[in-house]
């Protein structure tokens, strides 16, 4: 198939209108990271370019190609996993969207991008009422199990004037990891605006282009992420449409995101401090010129090439490696380092959907924690570093016995159970 029929390329920014584009980063062609495959011995895998521009206008950072959401998202292989990093985030998330504009007591919540409804639980528990929207069929059925009502449906202007009609407005609408994933947002927020009540709040959760581009965050480029934000696009977004951000905090999890919440134009919330504060920062980072991303894709390449080294040079020395967390990001990481199963002896990852598939476009076959427990490498390369000190907690064992982790970004970092204890 000529997969070129099934993406889009980007012209005008989905933000502004732009056409003026900055070349940041190009990985050549790289299968969507979460198509996971079946074992088999010879497999045409789907490849669509994955590269990274930027808007010289309104510093959106966006993918060259759009891979049709069908073909992505229907059957999803993420699940929330289950962690304690997400469960307290989650519940974080829960209490500051109550507290922070007085969400009346059993008011109405609705969230994009639901999954099996694990953050919707936390409202549910709290008294709140809830609805998911989420276009993956196998994790609705799931949230459906756990009593979270979820519609099997991509959330656009059509969707949002269904559950307004059929549920009435929402005073909060949660997107968290998901604005970052839709191309039409002019609809989706068209659709928010439509779906809020006078006094509602959105409140969106993407990682922060400024904590991506300082920590040489690219491996979380892949073909799900067509945009990454600064606090200062997204104003410029929402005064296009309607609405205004209120308030953004910074928060540790996925490599650094924002919690950014806006209210419609009309309603009776004004701006906080935090607005202005971190599109100061961004501006002080250099984010508003090229130079910027320039910089950003010189040392892209010099960590590219440091990891790509350092792993076949302990192959090379006789060691065994494997992946641990068979992440999206790690499916960018090993595709784009050049890494595959000639390196990477296995991938352990919680997810039952990916174990015992191979991993897209590398084919290192993931399997459970348990089965790589029985046989652990030297070496495990940190594909799911967004975890990394749950993880190295709950490996204790394996880094006492002389185990070691490499985590790939800012820079390669070996871990062992010395440098930990020190
Ligand atoms: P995420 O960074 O997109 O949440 O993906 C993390 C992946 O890593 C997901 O497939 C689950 C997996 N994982 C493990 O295998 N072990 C762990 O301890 C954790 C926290 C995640
Ligand atoms: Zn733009």
């Amino acid at each position: 198939m000529n997969t070129l029929d099934s993406a889009r390329q980007v012209t005008a920014c989905r933000v502004c209108g732009g056409v003026d584009w900055q070349d940041v980063v190009s990985f050549g062609s790289v299968p969507p990271a979460n198509a996971f495959l079946e074992p088999a011995p010879a497999y045409e895998e789907d490849r669509y370019p994955l590269a990274v521009i930027s808007c010289r206008s309104c510093r959106l950072m966006s993918l060259t190609h759009v891979v049709d959401p069908e073909i992505l998202y229907r059957t999803y292989a993420y699940a929330t996993p289950a962690s304690d990093t997400i469960n307290d985030h989650m519940r974080y998330v829960a209490d500051v969207c109550r507290t922070r504009f007085d969400l009346p007591a059993g008011g109405f919540v609705v969230e994009l991008g639901s999954n099996t409804g694990v953050q919707l639980r936390a409202f549910q528990e709290a008294g709140l009422r809830v609805l998911g929207v989420d276009p993956a069929r196998n994790l609705v059925e799931v949230a459906e199990r756990h009593g979270v009502r979820t519609l099997p449906e991509f959330f656009d202007a059509d969707t949002a004037r269904a559950v307004a009609r059929d549920h009435g407005r929402a005073d909060l609408v949660l997107g968290r990891h998901v604005f970052a994933h839709i191309d039409d947002v002019a609809g989706v927020l068209t659709g928010v605006r439509e779906l809020l009540a006078p006094g509602g709040v959105f409140a969106i959760e993407v990682p922060w282009a400024l904590d991506m581009v300082d920590d040489l965050e690219f491996d979380t480029i892949y073909h799900e992420h067509l945009s990454y934000f600064l606090v200062r696009t997204l104003v410029t977004l929402y005064e296009r449409h309607g609405l205004r951000v209120l308030d953004v905090e910074r928060l540790p999890v996925h490599g650094g995101s924002i919690l950014v919440f806006a209210g419609l134009e009309s309603g009776p919330w004004r701006p906080r401090p935090s607005v202005r504060e971190l599109c100061d920062r961004e501006e002080a980072a250099g984010l508003f010129g090229d130079d910027a991303y320039r910089r950003f894709a010189e040392r892209v390449e010099t960590t590219r090439r440091e990891l790509r080294d350092l792993i076949r040079g302990q192959v090379a020395e006789g060691r065994r490696v494997a992946g641990y967390g068979a992440s999206a990001k790690g499916v960018t990481l090993l595709n784009v380092c050049g890494l595959d199963g000639g390196e990477l002896e296995f991938c352990s990852d919680t997810t039952p959907l990916k174990q015992g598939k191979v991993m897209p476009g590398v084919h290192v076959p993931v399997c459970s924690p348990k089965r790589a427990a029985q046989d652990p490498p030297d070496l495990y390369l940190l594909l799911a570093w967004n975890y990394a000190e749950e993880i190295l907690a709950k490996e204790a064992g394996y880094l006492g016995r002389g185990g070691r982790f490499v985590i790939p970004v800012p820079r390669p970092l070996i871990v062992s159970g010395e440098t930990r204890a020190a």
